[in-house]
């Protein structure tokens, strides 16, 4: 859709930002509600992320996404940031306020949740203990959402232990108990739990295979995997064959642009089958 000199604009800061699929995101709502809007990719340097951020009031814009490396750095710019994001510690949208200031959350949460309660809606926080695989910047949000969500044990196994002890200091929450596992231990602590989810990178394109085996997983348990490419992981095909209900990673990556989209362009939109087509076409062109 052309877009004219009232445009609203808004974008995304990363340090690369080519592989960024939110302009594709953004774009297909832009012309699914006919909005004259823009939303464009903004490569930048990490010495320069302060100075960009301050400059978005300057040049109109309504507000940013944040990706990698920037999300931890872009917090300490804010003028006020959610208590989620303050928890995790990281932001993914900025907000620019009428006055100019700026609004920083983390949205990531929200999509986990989202897609979670769309694709699993039979899944309750009380179910069960929770395994969450990983404890890097995604699984931070993970853990967040689930104990927002009510999860009174959440078993964490991670490679690197000294991670696994941080985040489980820093997300600690009175209704909520957060145990570290050694990464060996990942097989084992799977029994009884109601839910598992992979936080890690392994199972991405390019990356290791997620070696686990899920015997020990009661047959109704959800699994989750945050990777989205592929979009069915080896952890999925094997949990689906066993007959546990299966959750995606595209869900995620789609509902977490929702909140920023509807502040910047003033429409709510929905994550559909046609989204879901739109952006697993632009993986299959990236080939
Ligand atoms: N669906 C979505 O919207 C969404 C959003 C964000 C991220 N993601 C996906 O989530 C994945 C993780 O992203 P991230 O930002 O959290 O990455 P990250 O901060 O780099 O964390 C990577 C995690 O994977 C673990 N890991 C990596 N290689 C491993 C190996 N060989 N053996 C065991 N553990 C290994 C790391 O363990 P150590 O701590 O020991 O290094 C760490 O826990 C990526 O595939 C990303 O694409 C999806």
């Amino acid at each position: 859709m052309a877009i004219t000199g009232a445009a609203r604009l808004a974008g995304i800061m990363g340090w690369p930002i080519a592989h960024s699929r939110s302009p594709a995101l953004h774009g297909f709502w832009l012309n699914e509600h006919g909005i004259d809007g823009a939303y464009v990719p903004l490569a930048v340097a990490p010495d320069r992320l302060e100075q960009a951020l301050r400059a978005l009031p300057a040049l109109g814009f309504r507000g940013c996404n944040i990706t990698i490396p920037h999300k931890q750095a872009a917090l300490k710019v804010m003028d006020r940031v959610d208590p989620f994001a303050r928890r995790i510690g990281a932001v993914n949208t900025v907000i620019v306020a009428p006055d100019g200031s700026l609004e920083g959350s983390n949205t990531d949460v929200f999509g986990f949740r989202e897609n979670l309660l769309e694709q699993a809606p039979g899944w309750r926080a009380a179910a069960g203990p929770v395994v969450v695989l990983g404890a890097g910047g995604s699984a931070r949000s993970v853990v967040a959402a689930l104990s927002e969500a009510g999860v009174a044990e959440i078993r964490l196994v991670n490679r690197s232990r000294d991670r696994a002890e941080t985040l489980a200091h820093d997300l600690a929450a009175p209704k909520t108990g957060i145990t570290v596992h050694p990464w060996e231990q990942r097989t084992e602590v799977l029994a009884g739990a109601a839910l598992l989810a992979n936080s890690t990178s392994l199972g991405m394109e390019n990356e290791p295979p997620l070696q686990i085996d899920l015997t020990a997983l009661p047959p109704g348990a959800v699994v989750v995997d945050i990777v989205y490419v592929p979009l069915e992981t080896g952890l999925l095909a094997t949990a689906r064959r066993r007959g546990n209900p299966t959750v995606d990673g595209l869900g995620m990556l789609l509902h977490q642009g929702r909140p920023g989209f509807a502040a910047w362009f003033g429409a709510a939109p929905q994550v559909t089958s046609a989204l879901r087509r739109a952006m697993l076409a632009t993986f299959a062109a990236a080939h």
